[in-house]
């Protein structure tokens, strides 16, 4: 692989969970992202590093970032994509998962995936013989996080030292990403939630053990005014992820004292930028003005998800 892509080999390598993943591995990807982003606006389109392979997108749930930049970015690598919507499938027809995962292995380099459950992308990865990528599950979404860094970076310089304030549902697949990744590259990370949605224990355990490895840390709270104190990213994602209608309207009521709003970046200090993965819903989670104000940097998170992926599937691809 040409221009620098070699500096760390993750091929072969499943993307299920951030856990899984070494501090080290998290900054290579992210430092490829970063290369993709600079050669592509350098005008090199098209690095064909995947000519001739195929990657399989099968998605359970809606989508539009991580389908369409998992697609472009094959393309712009060189290899084509195949959008299996689960319902096409016959797994929707009862075809358990783990044979499906063997017959796309047969024909496909990466399978990139988005479940309801995160048991089933584990399932898909026991039996499958390529990289299995997670695209959202409804314990994380690592792409997405991974992503998230590199916008980081370019907004702050760096990443070691970032006072990163999660707001809203602390259970959310994004945060449990965005906390394993912040810890381990030595963030601080401040989740401010309701008790009733705190993060989960297991995800919390590992990240406490890795920033104290890395000089970051993690810290839960019930006040959002606390934890955006001195923060320089100010994050939310919706209160109601897809798959959670039937809790919706209590998620809405414990969640109002959440939403990001002018006071609350303003609580923040004026350094302090505001990022959601998107879709967002306005006057829930966050306000038109903060979503379309001056710190918000959401359309750049939304681009930098092409150049991870790029970066992911040229790392990962066998
Ligand atoms: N942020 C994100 O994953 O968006 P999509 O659901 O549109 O892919
Ligand atoms: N937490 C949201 C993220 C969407 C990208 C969901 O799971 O619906």
């Amino acid at each position: 692989m040409g221009g620098g892509l070699t500096l760390y080999s993750l091929k072969g390598r499943d993307l299920l969970c951030l856990t899984d993943y070494a501090p080290w591995e998290i900054r290579a990807i992210v430092e490829a992202a970063r290369m993709m982003k600079e050669r592509f606006y350098a005008g090199e389109r098209v690095i064909p590093v995947l000519r001739g392979r195929s990657v399989a997108l099968v998605f359970e749930k809606h989508s539009t970032r991580t389908r369409v930049s998992f697609e472009v970015a094959a393309y712009q690598l060189g290899a084509q994509s195949l959008y299996l919507g689960w319902d096409q499938l016959q797994l929707a027809r009862g075809e358990p998962l783990k044979d499906t995962a063997r017959v796309l292995s047969r024909y496909v380099d990466v399978i990139v995936a988005r479940v309801r459950r995160h048991w089933e992308l584990e399932e898909l990865a026991r039996y499958a013989d390529v990289p299995v990528i997670n695209a959202l599950s409804d314990l994380s979404h690592p792409v997405q996080a991974l992503s998230d860094m590199l916008t980081i970076l370019e907004r702050t310089g760096r990443l070691g030292g970032v006072k990163i304030a999660l707001v809203g549902d602390g259970g959310d697949n994004v945060f449990h990403s965005l906390i394993v990744a912040g810890a381990k590259l030595g963030m601080h990370v401040a989740v401010a939630t309701p008790r009733q949605l705190r993060p989960r224990e297991d995800i919390l355990r590992h990240a406490i053990e890795w920033a104290r490895e890395t000089g970051g840390s993690v810290e839960v709270t019930e006040d959002p005014f606390e934890a955006v104190r001195g923060a320089d990213v100010v994050y939310t994602d919706v209160w109601v992820s897809m798959g959670q209608e039937d809790v919706a309207e209590e998620k809405r009521r414990i969640l109002r004292p959440y939403q990001v709003n002018e006071r609350l970046m303003d609580a923040a200090g004026d350094k302090a930028i505001f990022m959601h993965c998107l879709p967002a819903v306005r006057g829930e989670e966050v306000t038109e003005e903060v979503l379309e104000g001056p710190r918000s940097v959401v359309w750049d998170q939304a681009e930098n998800r092409l150049h991870t992926q790029k970066a992911i599937l040229a790392l990962l691809a066998p």
